[in-house]
């Protein structure tokens, strides 16, 4: 079924509702800019045009997590390409006073909706959709990327409201028919969403990020300082190695990697560890057999980042890894915001790569085959 568009609408003077996903980089509790902002300022500034009262609703981290934080940071770097404002409330008397005041083409920014007990719920009976529903005309879902979440804001105010998709949703949408030839791909697999499971079963899969690191363990490695930051880090860690290890026997892992030695890069053997030191990127030698099975692949998807891209040191691998395909001839996709925020840091044009999708878990969601809540909730 084709979902309706901004472009089936009239919204002059009308206010609508829209759920984007701003979720992205954090460094030194800074929120990087990245292709998911801008790409969501487009959308939002699009119907500010068309004379639309624009209510913004998103997410950054999730709750307990380090990286969970406000949006007022969001607000800023939206601002540099959309006028919106930002307010620290989602559905409180100010919310609720912000919403009613708005006029035509104007936007607002509510708060972190993760911050909500609601958001979780993710149906249309609960005080998140009871509050604020009724002041809508439209429901507007541009994040394809959270579509795999059955979450209030996602799955709740469809199931009440008139709703359709915006452009950066259309866009993935569009592209997804194209992902047919990724059944026999070697899908890299790094960062630190453990949704990566999903793909485990495929026929080449490498990893790296802080994702190989927990499947090195679920092989029975003991990395010293990086199993206590996973156990420290990873939600449900037990659980997840316990999946991992249903999983991860035919699956490359690293053989070597790079720690952080008091601010140094220092490469070991997996032979090498326990260290006393966190790991932060893949090594030489895991770089160099990466990059051969990428020239000898015809088709590659990566998703997530081999290593910690903040850092100059540890950058080395990501690069190493998206240059590599970058240069080769296979088809190729990369999936998920720290994934594209790393090209431009490394200034890898997208032209480069076949689909640069702003999506991690749910493009998981979509390669084997799992329906997405958020679009059947559309759908419906
Ligand atoms: C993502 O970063 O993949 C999306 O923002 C969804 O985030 P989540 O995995 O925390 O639900």
């Amino acid at each position: 079924m084709k979902f309706k568009t901004i472009d089936d609408f009239n919204f002059s003077g009308k206010r609508v509702l829209v759920r984007v996903d701003l979720n992205s980089e954090v460094s030194d509790g800074k929120i990087q800019m990245s292709d998911r902002i801008s790409e969501s300022a487009k959308t939002i500034a699009e119907l500010c045009k068309k004379g639309a009262r624009v209510v913004v609703l998103a997410h950054q981290g999730r709750l307990g997590d380090e990286d969970f934080t406000s949006l007022e940071q969001h607000a800023k770097l939206l601002n540099k390409i959309v006028k919106i404002k930002f307010v620290d409330d989602v559905i409180g008397e100010k919310a609720l006073s912000e919403i009613s005041s708005l006029k035509d083409g104007q936007a607002i920014l509510l708060e972190n909706v993760r911050g909500l007990k609601e958001e979780s719920d993710g149906g249309a009976e609960n005080n998140l959709v009871r509050t604020l529903a009724g002041h809508f005309y439209l429901y507007v879902n541009d994040a394809f990327s959270v579509s795999h979440r059955e979450q209030t804001s996602i799955t709740g105010f469809p199931k009440v409201l008139p709703s359709c998709i915006g452009r950066t949703m259309e866009q993935e949408l569009n592209a997804l028919g194209h992902l047919d030839k990724m059944k026999n791909a070697l899908f890299i697999l790094g960062g630190s969403k453990t949704d990566n499971v999903l793909l485990m079963k495929k026929k080449k899969v490498i990893t790296c990020g802080v994702y190989g690191h927990l499947c090195l363990v679920a092989k029975g490695n003991d990395l010293g300082a990086q199993n206590k930051f996973l156990e420290k880090t990873v939600k449900d860690y037990s659980a997840v190695l316990a999946d991992l290890k249903k999983v991860v026997l035919g699956v490359r892992t690293p053989m070597d990697l790079a720690v952080n030695a008091n601010g140094r890069r220092k490469e070991l053997a997996i032979s090498e560890f326990p260290s006393e030191y966190e790991v932060f990127d893949i090594g030489s030698r895991t770089i160099s057999l990466y990059k051969d099975l990428i020239k000898n692949s015809e088709a590659v998807f990566m998703k997530g980042t081999a290593g910690y891209c903040e850092d100059a040191k540890f950058c080395f691998g990501t690069r190493e890894l998206l240059n590599a395909i970058a240069s080769s001839k296979c088809f190729s996709v990369l999936s998920g915001g720290h994934t594209s925020t790393a090209l431009k840091k490394f200034g890898i044009p997208k032209k480069k790569f076949d689909y640069v999708s702003l999506s991690g878990g749910a493009l998981v969601w979509y390669l084997v085959g799992k329906k997405l809540p958020g679009l059947e909730a559309l759908r419906k």
